[in-house]
Parts: structure tokens; C-alpha cells; sequence
């Protein structure tokens, strides 16, 4: 599965919205989901969890991704296809440093979905929101 279409688009920032309704965000209010595709085809979403040990939060983006690792439906570096990240409130929200470093492992080419800084949702492959980006070879 090399590209993927403007409807799977849709798609995916369809379930990340959906995705929002499952968010705890309880401390920041701020409720975030993510949808990811995968070489396979498959589609998995997370919300972002938070926990009373501010520091202990996962952000939307890692649950998706771990959660399809979980599954077996990612685990090598070209896995992913395409990660959308979305907030209840449409707020402008690219992912934070963290979830880069976790995109770029299972995809330095994936394209990053997300409503940039401009105002306008953006798409940007993993490898660019994040430079060199770490491997351990
Ligand atoms: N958050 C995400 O889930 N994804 C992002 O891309 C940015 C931030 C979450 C973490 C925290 O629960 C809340 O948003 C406020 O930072």
C-alpha cells in the first residue's frame, strides 16, 4: 500500500474525531484524538490519557500507535501510512516532540494530518516535523 486517497483522509480524520469522545482529559480540558493507517490497510485510533501524575499523560497519537503495535499491525519501519491528529475544539495542534520521535519509528514517510500553526490542516511527512530523527542501528 504505497499512497492513499483523499477519501481515506476523510476517513481518518473522521475517526479521530470519534476518537475525541473517548479522550480523559480531565486536567487540561483539552480532548485529542488520532487516527493512524497502516501498511495493511487497517485503521486504529487513540485519544489522549491523562492521569492526576501530570507527567504521565499519553497524548492521542502514542495511544493510536500503541495500540496497533499491541495488535500486530505495526512493527517495522515502514508500517505507517498516514497518522491525523485532531481536537474537540479544531484548535490549531501539530504533535507534540515526543509523538514525532514515536511516529518517525514506524514511519519516517508518513504523512502527518493536522491543523497547523496557519490555520489550515496541514499534511507533512513524519521525516520533516522531525529532522533527524533517532534511530538506534
Ligand atoms: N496532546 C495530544 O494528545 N496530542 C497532541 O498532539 C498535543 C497534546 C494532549 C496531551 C494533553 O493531554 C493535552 O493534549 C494538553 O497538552
Amino acid at each position: 500500500m504505497a499512497e492513499f486517497s483523499g477519501q481515506q483522509v476523510e476517513q481518518l480524520l473522521k475517526a479521530a474525531q470519534q476518537a475525541t469522545e473517548n479522550a480523559y482529559a480531565p486536567f487540561s480540558k483539552f480532548h485529542v484524538g488520532a487516527a493512524i493507517l497502516t501498511q495493511g490497510g487497517e485503521i486504529f485510533t487513540g485519544c489522549n490519557v491523562e492521569n492526576s501524575s501530570y507527567g504521565l499523560t499519553n497524548c492521542a497519537e502514542r495511544t493510536a500507535i500503541f495500540a496497533a503495535v499491541a495488535a500486530g499491525a505495526l512493527s517495522a519501519e515502514h508500517d505507517l501510512v498516514a497518522v491525523a491528529v485532531v481536537n474537540r475544539e479544531g484548535a490549531v495542534c501539530s504533535p507534540c516532540g515526543a509523538c514525532r520521535q514515536v511516529i518517525f519509528e514506524f514511519g519516517p514517510e508518513a504523512v502527518v494530518i493536522y491543523r497547523a500553526h496557519n490555520g489550515e490542516i496541514a499534511h507533512t511527512k513524519a521525516k520533516d516535523l522531525l529532522p533527524e530523527g533517532f534511530r538506534l542501528r
